[in-house]
């Protein structure tokens, strides 16, 4: 299908993902319970994830925001997302994304890290 694109994408994202604390490859693993909700490229249950990281929040089309997301006035950099998959309801009150969040920082970083690399 799109091989050769990857194959570009892989190339210039390389110097992203030196940069990023948490591992791509790992994040991806750790991504597991969020498939439940989120997929890339498309709306189900969650927004589609494809490209969140530097989005602002609640701003994928099509999709059925809560009001308290719609307010937040957001910004998905590596910073907010850190705080949100810790514990999303802390950071957003009233959030409609029912996860508890990871104790786990390491976890954090890979899941951001993978979610950097889903342009
Ligand atoms: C049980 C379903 C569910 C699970 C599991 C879940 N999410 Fe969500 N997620 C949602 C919903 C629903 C929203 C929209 C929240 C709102 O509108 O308040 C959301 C929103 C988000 C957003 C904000 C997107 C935007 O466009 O503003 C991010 C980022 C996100 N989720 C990441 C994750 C990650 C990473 C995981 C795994 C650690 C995860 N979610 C697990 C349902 C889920």
């Amino acid at each position: 299908m799109r091989y050769p694109m990857i194959g570009a994408l892989v190339i210039m994202l390389f110097p992203v993902a030196a940069h990023a604390e948490g591992d791509a490859a790992a994040g991806e693993k750790a991504f597991a319970p969020c498939k439940a909700c989120h997929a890339f490229g498309k709306n189900g249950v969650g927004p589609n994830l494809t490209g969140v990281v530097g989005r602002k929040a609640a701003s994928e089309e099509g999709y059925s925001y809560s009001a308290a997301l719609k307010g937040s006035g957001i910004t998905w950099d590596e910073a907010n997302l850190r705080e949100w998959l810790k514990n999303p309801k802390a950071k957003v009150p009233g959030t409609k994304m029912v996860f508890a969040g990871y104790p786990d920082d390491k976890k954090i970083d890979d899941v951001i890290a993978y979610l950097a690399s889903k342009k």
